[in-house]
């Protein structure tokens, strides 16, 4: 179950950076050149939303399961040994907690907005934000707080 999750957590992120960089190119696109916002937009909207949602729930999961958190949660630890499990358990999790809920803030205000123009921008801003975030908070292989490979096969 746990590889599992890790697996599929790992490979999903890349559908929320996707779902992402689409989002804030047609929301630009849309905002700087004054065009409608379609039906298209609207879907590529919510369907963000909802991978995002989707990688919240894997997340969540693998929480209960990993060995690093529950390390987290019963050592007393605080060498320098103990720098991963605090990011999992604490920064990764608070910071992708953070960005999915400005996401879905996003997302539901844009849907709202009454001008094309209105609902683009707050899609550009939100979106970005939500994007920034989630990026500093992967443990990218190059990432100085926590190291997983791009591409997990076990
Ligand atoms: C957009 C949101 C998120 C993205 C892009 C993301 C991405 C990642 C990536 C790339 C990894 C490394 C996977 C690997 O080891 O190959 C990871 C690990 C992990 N994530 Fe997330 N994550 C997100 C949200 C969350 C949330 C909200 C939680 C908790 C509620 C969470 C919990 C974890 C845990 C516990 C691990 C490490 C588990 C372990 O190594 O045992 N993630 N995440």
């Amino acid at each position: 179950m746990y590889p599992t999750l890790l697996t599929i957590h790992s490979v999903f992120r890349w559908l929320v950076l996707a779902a992402l960089l689409l989002s804030i190119y047609r929301a630009g696109r849309g905002y700087f050149g004054k065009i409608s916002f379609t039906n298209i937009d609207n879907k590529i909207r919510h369907w963000t939303a909802t991978v995002a949602h989707i990688q919240l729930i894997i997340g969540i999961l693998l929480y209960v399961k990993s060995p690093i958190i529950s390390y987290y949660w019963t050592s007393s630890d605080n060498s320098l040994d103990s720098v991963e499990p605090s990011f999992f358990g604490l920064y990764h999790f608070g910071f992708m907690l953070l960005s999915i809920v400005l996401l879905t803030i996003g997302s539901a205000k844009a849907k709202r907005e009454k001008s094309d123009e209105a609902k683009f921008r707050t899609m550009l801003i939100w979106f970005s934000v939500a994007l920034l975030i989630i990026f500093l908070a992967i443990p990218w292989p190059f990432s100085p707080w926590a190291n997983r490979p791009y591409i997990r096969n076990f």
